[in-house]
């Protein structure tokens, strides 16, 4: 648990502004896991910038463009899009740790095109393509450039379904003018949950915001490229459907 512990401090940064109401730790981590945490984190771990971030130079080429998810959870859906889109640099937000040593698990196993679990072979042929800040996305925004990220995903947000607690979901209107800011004229802002209520909800901020352009009128069948996610399955197998949407930004 020591050990645990130690590593957590280093990915711990202090919040500043928000507060993150969300769990940061889960299960103790399995050995193996931990391992990655110590080895494969600090490689691809995004420190709290303390000036303007250049996203584009964060990886070991020149990419195409820069895809950020927010709340990657296990990470299948990051792993699966950076397996396929190589020349694509993803940043991936999570402050939840067990959900980052997923991640870590998933990239840690990924050889030509394939995921594998192979824990501990930190095989060099991994993709690269894949930066981690363990953290609330939020902290990330104010160094981030505008007109940097091609594509915002925010899938399955927590969806705090008590009035009261409306302004701790993801998608209020000062989260959705940060992205609005970050994306380049015609990115794209991929949100999908299985919350019925929430769907309605996020529709009507995205759309009341005025800043998007709605790019997908069936939220019934998940985008073309969809890589499913345990959360995702999960919900299905327990009767729930999920709503996926697609906007682009209204350009600025
Ligand atoms: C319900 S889970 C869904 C996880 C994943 N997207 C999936 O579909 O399997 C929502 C995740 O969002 C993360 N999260 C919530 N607020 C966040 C924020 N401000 N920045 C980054 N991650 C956040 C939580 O820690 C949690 O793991």
């Amino acid at each position: 648990m020591e050990r645990q512990n130690d590593t957590l401090k280093e990915c711990d940064f202090p919040q500043q502004n928000g507060q993150f109401y969300g769990r940061r730790h889960g299960k103790k981590l399995k050995s193996s896991r931990l391992a990655l945490m110590e080895r494969l984190l600090p490689r691809i771990a995004l420190a709290k910038p303390e000036q303007s971030l250049d996203v584009t130079k964060l990886f070991p080429f020149d990419p195409q463009d820069i895809w950020v998810e927010v709340g990657f959870g296990g990470g299948e859906h990051l792993a699966g899009q950076a397996l396929r889109h190589p020349h694509i640099g993803f940043i991936g937000a999570e402050p939840f740790i067990n959900g980052v040593a997923g991640l870590l698990s998933l990239l840690n196993g990924c050889t030509n095109g394939k995921i594998k679990q192979t824990p501990l072979m930190l095989d060099e042929k991994r993709a690269d393509n894949v930066r981690i800040f363990p953290d609330d996305i939020r902290l990330l925004f104010p160094f981030l450039k505008e007109k940097s990220v091609g594509r915002f995903f925010v899938l399955y947000p927590d969806p705090w379904p008590k009035k009261r607690h409306e302004n701790r979901r993801f998608l209020i209107s000062e989260n959705l003018i940060q992205i609005h800011r970050l994306l380049k004229n015609g990115g794209e802002l991929r949100v999908a949950t299985d919350v019925e209520a929430y769907a309605d909800w996020a529709k009507k901020q995205i759309e009341s915001s005025g800043l998007f352009i709605c790019a997908k009128t069936d939220t019934q069948t998940p985008p073309e490229d969809w890589i499913s996610t345990r959360y995702e399955k999960k919900g299905i197998k327990a009767g729930r459907k999920p709503s996926y949407f697609i906007y682009t930004k209204k350009s600025s």
